[in-house]
């Protein structure tokens, strides 16, 4: 039982991650995060993993906590899901925060940390936009580890909502009669229940597609500099959008630079 144990970690990724890691967790996302903490630069003790739940409950979280030494992590989320109610508390140095990482009074409570995940989170931040959702937390750390769908299409960013409905559609991994997105053109400016803001300020679809060019820009005018990009291919079907794992530091004499 043991030797098929050893042979599936070494042969699977997801075996090798750690103890009860969802069938999709990303090796893109594990080599992003390895990269990070391998100590190259500097010891890496704290992290923040922002919108770390959807689909994969807290995995890179728990991945982290379960493979490097770390004092203080924190998963920020406006939900948790029962997965992670129940494997938190076997962390005795993790924080869960739930709130709405745009808000910051959310940015405060994370606090200061040595790492920032940003996974799959960026292109949803509408008001404070993405460029300002990391200008508001340039001041928590000088390591962002983000892995983001790029938008491939343009030198510059567009906003998704403002191809029109058709293009919109053509450039997001959700169909139209998704219970989330039907309808959504015709309520865009409708709250989303509950909540205090409308669709058209959701995190919760589709809102950007952001370039390189852009994300580089804006990481530099941070005091970031990039050490490590890995290009991980094209988004599930969707042409104009590429997977890219990016490292940022903010350092005196960082690695690899660009
Ligand atoms: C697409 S999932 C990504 C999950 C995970 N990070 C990954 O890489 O697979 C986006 C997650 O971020 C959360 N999220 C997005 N924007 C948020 C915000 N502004 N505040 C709090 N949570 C947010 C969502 O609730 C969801 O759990």
């Amino acid at each position: 039982m043991d030797l098929l144990r050893k042979f599936r970690s070494r042969f699977s990724g997801t075996e090798a991650a750690f103890p009860g890691a969802p069938a999709n967790f990303s090796s893109d996302k594990k080599r992003l995060i390895d990269r990070a903490f391998s100590g190259e630069s500097g010891l890496v003790q704290s992290f923040a993993d922002l919108g770390g739940v959807w689909g994969v409950h807290g995995a890179y979280t728990f991945y982290t906590l379960h493979r490097f030494d770390i004092r203080r992590a924190v998963l920020a989320d406006c939900w948790f899901s029962e997965t992670v109610m129940q494997r938190a508390p076997e962390h005795s140095h993790l924080e869960l925060v739930q709130g709405d990482f745009r808000d910051s009074q959310v940015r405060d409570r994370i606090g200061r940390v040595d790492a920032l995940f940003l996974f799959d989170v960026l292109l949803h931040q509408v008001h404070p936009d993405w460029n300002e959702v990391l200008e508001m937390y340039a001041g928590t750390s000088d390591r962002f580890l983000i892995f983001n769908q790029q938008y491939i299409e343009s030198e510059r960013t567009v906003r998704l909502l403002d191809l029109g409905e058709r293009e919109y559609f053509e450039n997001v991994p959700h169909d139209p009669d998704n219970p989330a997105y039907r309808d959504l053109f015709e309520r865009l400016d409708l709250p989303e229940p509950g909540l205090d803001r409308t669709w058209r300020e959701s995190p919760s679809i589709w809102q950007w597609g952001i370039t390189d060019l852009d994300l580089r820009e804006k990481m530099s005018s941070l005091g970031f500099k990039e050490t490590w990009h890995e290009n991980c291919g094209q988004f599930m079907n969707l042409k104009r959008f590429e997977n890219h794992a990016f490292l940022f530091e903010r350092r005196s004499g960082a690695g690899s630079e660009r």
